[in-house]
């Protein structure tokens, strides 16, 4: 049992749980979205990323069935949307595709597998984590939801391996072919740690981010929800794929910009190529920087990975690129960029501490002069991965 604060997620999970199944949950787990500072759309070119888990968490609430039914209830989403349910033996699961219930649906699945499990599930989720930020509301789910299944089910699941089953999940259920970052980062996180995730052998490096009083981190929501994302992340991973095919490499991670230049690529193929190859030195960098302490620099690389999913990755939005330059005008800003799939979702900015006082006073003014729309600001910090909060007695 954990002996932190109770997490706000997770009492209206259990509580919602308990209402509408007549009993506490037997199992329950907390999972954290995540923030990524620099090292985008390489995960899935074997490339390197640093994000770190954040304190915005989902917890899945869970209880065991007699008959072989799956009731999945999420209590924070409007009245219609609450409840789905479906047979664990007999379900369709190319007709859950795009709701939010296959992020839920197929981790129940695939850990039911591999448990051999024949009996269904009541699973009750409630997330802090803002839903289609680029902050990974659905890995936190995913998560959640295998965690706590896996303590109810008592399944001694490696954390890469339930990472792997998480990603497998959103392949197969959810339809969209994203990389392993997102679930990495919720598994592994570490309070006051970054994770520097060499995605080719999914080796994960906890490595030290600048202590507090010297830089923060600060997130805007630009409002802009990534609708287009699903589609248009596909057909990036197509391109960098078709680029690689041809350049006679298994993945980017083997590219080199000369290959790149020589190779007679399409444009599209050329640009995401040059976006990806690019990356990875710039991941490598601020990882040193940030080791040495020199914060503007580290702050400089983000800027270009910015500019670099706007213009070569083309995955940025303008809502996006007002918030980067606006953060940009700010004192004591060391650098800022998109975080996640983009098309919308969040901004990321490190900062010295003052700096993050004037960001929410000055961004949302700034935001809404220029798209009517408004903003939110907060501090992100560093935070423990997914955990077991409830295992049955
Ligand atoms: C989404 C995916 C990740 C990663 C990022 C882009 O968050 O889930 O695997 O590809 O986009 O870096």
């Amino acid at each position: 049992m954990s002996h932190a604060p109770p997490n706000p997620a997770l009492a209206r999970a259990n509580a919602a749980h308990t209402a509408a199944f007549g009993a506490p949950p037997a199992s329950a787990a907390l999972a954290p979205g995540r923030v990524n500072l620099i090292g985008e759309h390489t995960d899935y070119n074997e490339g390197l990323v640093l994000p770190f888990a954040i304190q915005h968490c989902c917890a899945a609430a869970v209880s065991p069935r007699t008959d072989s039914q799956v009731h999945i209830l999420a209590p924070d989403l409007p009245a219609e949307q609450q409840a789905f349910a479906f047979d664990l033996h007999s379900h369709d699961r190319t007709s859950m595709r795009g709701d939010w219930a296959s992020y839920i649906a197929g981790p129940a699945v695939l850990l039911a597998a591999i448990g051999n499990q024949k009996t269904g599930v009541n699973i009750t989720i409630a997330s802090d984590v803002p839903l289609g930020a680029g902050l990974s509301s659905s890995a936190a789910a995913e998560v959640s939801v295998a965690m706590a299944l896996a303590g109810l089910w008592r399944l001694d699941l490696a954390p890469l391996d339930l990472a792997k089953l998480c990603q497998r999940a959103e392949h197969d259920f959810a339809g969209v072919p994203c990389g392993l970052m997102d679930q990495l980062a919720s598994v592994f996180g570490q309070e006051g740690r970054g994770m520097l995730i060499d995605c080719r052998e999914n080796a994960v490096n906890h490595i030290a981010l600048p202590p507090s009083d010297r830089a923060v981190m600060v997130v805007i929501n630009s409002g802009v929800r990534h609708s287009l994302a699903a589609g248009e992340y596909a057909a990036r991973r197509a391109a960098c794929e078709a680029a690689a095919g041809t350049m006679g490499v298994s993945s980017l991670r083997d590219a080199t910009g000369s290959m790149i230049a020589t190779a007679g690529l399409p444009s599209e193929q050329h640009d995401c190529a040059m976006h990806v190859v690019s990356e990875n030195e710039r991941v490598r960098d601020f990882a040193a920087s940030v080791a040495e302490g020199s914060l503007a620099a580290a702050g400089c690389l983000m800027f270009a990975s910015h500019e670099s999913l706007r213009d070569l990755y083309r995955v940025s939005c303008a809502e996006l690129d007002t918030l980067v330059e606006i953060a940009r005008s700010v004192r004591g800003v060391f650098g800022s960029r998109m975080t996640g799939g983009g098309f919308g979702g969040c901004t990321v900015t490190l900062c010295d501490p003052e700096a993050a006082a004037r960001l929410s006073r000055e961004v949302p003014a700034a935001y809404r002069a220029a798209h009517q729309r408004e903003c939110r600001v907060f501090p992100v910090t560093a935070s423990v991965g997914a955990r077991l909060t409830k295992l049955p007695g």
